[in-house]
């Protein structure tokens, strides 16, 4: 199974870092093959609704760092979204790097993979509602088959990493991930 994972937070050594870490250390355990990006230190400008995506060979116009993380959106059996909850939504890199999604809503290159989400909060899963159900609507749009996600109470850096009971969530995830290989 490839696992592709974007970090969401400028904040390396957060929140939404030790959730990457802990799903992707447990993924590895299981057999599955995971690639991480850090999306903050990616240049990806705004979609610019160009519309050249639904013509031809339905690919996006404009050549930075998406190029490379297009390739891997693609290798990808199952992406992960990490982002941080700002303002009861995901981080602006984030929105940046779905916004670039724009060419697989007319390629449908994406059809028959899953998703899901690791969402840290300050407020916890209280103010990752709005994200969740946007998350749900794109993976939807796109033909993604949504998993589930992993949102956490979380403020200062290491609110995750000195909480045992949460890795635990996010254990259960890598289950609910892993759950179709064996199937
Ligand atoms: C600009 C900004 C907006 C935020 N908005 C919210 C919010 O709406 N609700 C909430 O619960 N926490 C909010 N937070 C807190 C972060 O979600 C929280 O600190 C999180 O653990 C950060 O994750 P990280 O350590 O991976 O960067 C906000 C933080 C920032 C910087």
């Amino acid at each position: 199974m490839h696992v592709a994972i974007f970090m969401g937070s400028p904040r390396y050594n957060g929140n939404t870092s030790t959730m990457v870490s802990i799903l992707s250390t447990a993924l590895i355990t299981k057999g599955a093959e995971c690639k991480s990006f850090y999306l903050y230190t990616h240049r990806i400008e705004p979609c610019l609704d160009c519309r050249l995506c639904k013509y031809d060979d339905m690919e996006c116009s404009q050549l930075d760092d998406m190029t490379l993380l297009y390739k891997h959106i693609e290798w990808a059996d199952v992406i992960i979204i990490g982002t941080p909850i700002y303002w009861f939504g995901p981080s602006a890199q984030t929105k940046l790097l779905i916004d670039r999604f724009r060419p697989y809503f007319a390629n449908k290159k994406l059809y028959g993979k899953r998703a899901a989400l690791l969402l840290p909060a300050g407020s916890g899963v209280e103010d990752s509602d709005i994200t969740i159900e946007q998350f749900k609507r794109f993976f939807k749009a796109l033909g993604v088959e949504y998993i589930d996600a992993v949102a956490l109470k979380a403020y200062e850096e290491g609110d995750v990493k000195d909480d045992a009971k949460q890795h635990d969530r996010i254990r259960d995830l890598v289950e609910k991930i892993m759950e179709e290989e064996v199937a």
